[in-house]
């Protein structure tokens, strides 16, 4: 990959070096965008700032056409085999909660989860068990932080109605055996949800392959804008989860105190778009493409296994589990002993420009089961380079030497 003409995209990273030139190592709450995506929202407002699927003119038959291109993008991107099976949403979350509290769980039904969770799944499956009567069941991991399959095994039955997983953990990057989960589950009739917010910017997601029935990521992630959540529903699956939200757009008959849904995606997608964000996303997946999924994960992990080495022998700093770079794709979280994780990302902001991440990352569970206070976060992306995290491990050095203590 071309990091250098990468850069050149991206506005915030294309100007001349100053002396501490801006180090985003964030990405894993929001990448940077690249000009073009900036662009394709741009052109919406400016040229056709108008209505998809509803009005007959000329500008709003513009965008109509436009979303429609953005969502066989966007469909092809995840190897969805019909475009309607992708619904644009607000975000990861909101596909989740579609998911969880939109299904028709009865009272003794059981949902599965892995103990490293973000709250955005998390809080719908302890909401849809107070609601619905509805068990869950955490899936204990490893002593080295990977995904426990036996212990998974262990505790699927017929009783299980959904097995609700994080794909790859936006805490220390892991990425669990995603097919094994589908065949798994669907051997006992489970429905399965992957939280794909982590996963989508990093890899190739394959539908097709997959066999997955639901799968929620965010296009903020992965160069797009945020407020645009994509929503992938396997045709099959469809018919087992209500929307969560009704109104306009969303149904054909409405006469005599009654309502007909419309097919998926357009139920799922209720009220008025964020079109500016949907054409952003359809512009974001092209961008993607063409640098290439492989060579996306292949830059992060290089960028990962360079930081690890270089950070792997300072005594205060520890680095997260998984210890494997090869396992963490772009995410690399880490503690200094004697430091607090907000201090550690204020410091480097401060004096160094460099931006990373602190605290509990929406996975507060998590961090109460491994008894560990939060994390720093330093997470890498495409237009991110050697000398970058030749910096930052130095930065990371410096502040060990000094405020850290060794343990
Ligand atoms: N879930 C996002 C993160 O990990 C916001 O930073």
């Amino acid at each position: 990959m071309d990091v250098s003409r990468v850069r050149q995209d991206f506005p915030l990273l294309s100007s001349e070096p100053g002396v501490n030139p801006l180090v985003y190592f964030d990405s894993a709450c929001q990448s940077l965008r690249p000009v073009q995506v900036l662009e394709a929202m741009n052109e919406y407002y400016g040229a056709f700032p108008s209505c998809a699927g509803r009005s007959v003119h000329k500008l709003a038959t513009e965008v109509s056409i436009r979303c429609d291109d953005a969502r066989s993008k966007v469909a092809r991107f995840f190897g969805a085999e019909n475009a309607n099976e992708i619904a644009f949403l607000k975000n990861a979350t909101e596909g989740l909660n579609t998911v969880i509290l939109g299904y028709d769980f009865e009272p003794g039904d059981e949902v599965v989860t892995t103990d490293y969770e973000h709250n955005s799944l998390q809080v719908p499956v302890f909401k849809v068990c107070e609601l619905k009567g509805v068990k869950h069941i955490s899936v204990q991991s490893s002593d080295d932080a990977t995904f426990d399959v036996d212990a998974f095994h262990e505790r699927m039955s017929k009783r299980v109605k959904l097995v609700a997983m994080c794909l790859t953990s936006n805490v220390h990057g892991y990425t669990l055996p995603a097919r094994e989960v589908v065949d798994i589950a669907h051997s006992y009739g489970a429905r399965v949800l992957f939280d794909a917010a982590q996963a989508a910017p990093s890899m190739p997601l394959d539908m097709s392959m997959l066999e997955v029935d639901y799968l929620a990521a965010s296009a903020h992630k992965m160069l797009g804008p945020s407020g645009v959540g994509i929503f992938y529903v396997n045709e099959g699956a469809a018919a087992d989860i209500e929307p969560i939200m009704y109104g306009g757009h969303g149904v054909t008959e409405v006469r005599g105190g009654k309502f007909t849904l419309l097919p998926p995606p357009e139920r799922f997608e209720t009220g008025l778009q964020n079109y500016s964000g949907i054409l952003g996303t359809g512009a974001a997946v092209d961008y993607l493409n063409s640098v290439g999924m492989d060579d996306v994960r292949d830059h992060e992990v290089g960028l990962n296994r360079r930081m690890t080495r270089g950070l792997m022998q300072t005594p205060e700093v520890a680095i997260m589990k998984p210890f494997d770079p090869n396992m963490r794709g772009g995410i690399f979280s880490f503690n200094i002993d004697g430091m607090t994780p907000h201090d550690i990302a204020m410091i480097l902001d401060n004096s160094k420009n460099i931006m990373i991440r602190s605290g509990m990352h929406c996975c507060h569970s998590y961090f109460d089961e491994i008894a560990v206070d939060g994390c720093a976060r330093a997470s890498v992306y495409i237009y991110n380079t050697d000398d970058e995290v030749d910096s930052f491990v130095e930065a990371v050095r410096d502040l060990s030497a000094s405020f850290g203590k060794v343990r």
